[in-house]
């Protein structure tokens, strides 16, 4: 018999299972397997550079047999992040992604033009809440508290890091998550440039 559900620090291999929750959940929460061409491209821009530079703030929801069914991840310093993810990380995601890969009207061409053109973030939101934030789990484990816990858990690692807020963006389509983070005390600031409700919340 295996083992319960149960959370846990990221580990290397991994990855396989993470990237299947990101596309899988990477329609506005929903499944994203349909949308893409190439079902790795998401996972590049969205969970891969966070396992990649910061893997120490990175938990997973294990089904209980050793594989990811969920994850949280994030950054402590937004700013500095971006600094380390010019160097360590869009390199390598813009040669496996070449800017004429995909159509530039498909989806797959909007997220390649993403990856290819880094904004910086609004000065105010990553002053007052420098650290940010990306969760993601599989249907089969939501509704039953594994979120409330994942966000507890990585709220509780930047707070012991000194970080005194964080903020997230979702689709204001996403619904479901919008009431969620409302429901978890978070504040919403207002929308990103692309359209993302922008939700904070303080650490201190
Ligand atoms: C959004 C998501 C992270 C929430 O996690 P979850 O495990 O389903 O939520 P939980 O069961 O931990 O719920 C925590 C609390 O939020 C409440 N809640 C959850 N969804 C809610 C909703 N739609 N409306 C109101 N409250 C809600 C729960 O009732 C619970 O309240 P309680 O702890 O006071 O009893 C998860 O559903 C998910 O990964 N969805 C798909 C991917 C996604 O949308 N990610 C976010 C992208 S920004």
């Amino acid at each position: 018999m295996s083992e319960p559900v149960r959370i846990r620090p990221f580990r290397p291999g991994d990855e396989p299972a993470l990237m299947e929750v990101c596309l899988r959940t990477g329609d506005a929460g929903g499944d994203a397997s349909d949308l893409l061409e190439d079902p790795d491209l998401i996972s590049y821009l969205w969970l891969l550079p966070y396992l990649r530079l910061a893997p120490e703030l990175a938990s997973v929801v294990d089904r209980g047999d050793g594989i990811g069914v969920g994850y949280v991840l994030g950054a402590l310093d937004t700013v500095a992040f971006d600094v380390a993810a010019e160097t360590g990380w869009w390199p390598e995601a813009r040669a496996r992604f070449p800017l004429d890969v995909a159509p530039a009207d498909s989806l797959d061409g909007l997220l390649v033009h993403l990856l290819h053109h880094r904004g910086a973030p609004d000065a105010d939101l990553v002053t007052r809440y420098p650290s940010h934030l990306h969760i993601d789990l599989l249907p089969e484990v939501q509704g039953r508290g594994l979120g409330r816990a994942m966000i507890d858990r990585l709220l509780g690692q930047l707070t012991d890091r000194g970080s005194p807020g964080v903020h997230l963006g979702t689709s204001p389509a996403n619904t479901r998550a919008v009431a969620f983070y409302r429901h978890l005390g978070f504040d919403e600031w207002g929308r990103d440039s692309g359209g993302s409700v922008v939700f904070v919340r303080s650490l201190r």
